[in-house]
């Protein structure tokens, strides 16, 4: 079977820019497992489904039809049922939405067996929050990235201004420790390291240097 790295931890931690880097410089294949939750909340959104109707939410999750599509600039493109939803589920409601439904335990059922389809050769970088705990126990590396939320807040705050959001501070770093609650004292597969996992902090690091770091765990 074809090689997994996982790569975990919370929101704003940079997993998704490391993940990109990894797979590309490796040549292997990507799986955002948070976009599939992101795409559930807004499929649930769309099909009038609230996300407290927990068999509902299942049932949405259990067919979600969703696309990934790599657009000439590289970027993912994410569509439900055909409809470009790429912009919708980075918001942070869809934040919201995505933290939400990932709690319920069927949900995380239904998506299991359509994770592990992405393991495909040559390998798979797979980025998430429990990836190496529940999704692939087996992957011979594994990435835990943090940093301090206020670190994390200011990542996101920059990068949405690019956006040219507008958008609070304080409000990210509330939205960022509420997120971090509800990933970490939900039920199933709160967010925490693997037993085996190799854990870097990211707060004082710039990306190039944490991309130097996993380069280093790859080699070894
Ligand atoms: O970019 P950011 O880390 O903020 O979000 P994401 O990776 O797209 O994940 C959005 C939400 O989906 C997270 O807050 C988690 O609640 C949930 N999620 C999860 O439960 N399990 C995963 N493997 C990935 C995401």
């Amino acid at each position: 079977q074809a090689p997994v790295i996982t790569v975990d931890g919370p929101s704003g931690a940079g997993k998704g820019t490391i993940s990109h880097l990894l797979a590309e410089e490796l040549g292997w294949h990507f799986l955002d497992s948070g976009a599939l939750y992101r795409v559930t909340g807004q499929a649930c959104l769309i099909e009038g489904v609230s996300w407290d109707d927990h068999p509902a939410v299942t049932r949405v999750a259990r067919h979600l039809e969703v696309t990934f599509t790599a657009a000439d600039n590289g970027e993912i493109l994410v569509a439900y049922k055909g409809r470009d939803v790429s912009r919708e589920i980075r918001t942070e409601e869809g934040g919201r939405g995505a933290s939400t439904v990932a709690a319920i335990p069927s949900v995380r059922e239904a998506l299991l067996a359509r994770q592990r389809e992405f393991l495909q050769p040559p390998g798979l970088v797979a980025d998430g929050r429990d990836m190496g705990t529940v999704v692939f126990p087996h992957a011979p590396l594994k990435i835990f990235l943090t940093a301090s939320a206020e670190e994390r807040a200011r990542r996101r705050f920059d990068q949405l201004r690019a956006k040219g959001e507008n958008v609070s501070l304080p409000r990210l770093l509330e939205d960022i420790e509420e997120r971090d609650a509800r990933d970490s004292q939900r039920e199933v597969a709160p967010l925490l390291p693997a037993e085996d996992a190799v854990v870097i902090d990211s707060t004082a690091l710039p990306i190039a240097d944490v991309f130097a770091k996993v380069m280093q765990e790859v080699s070894a």
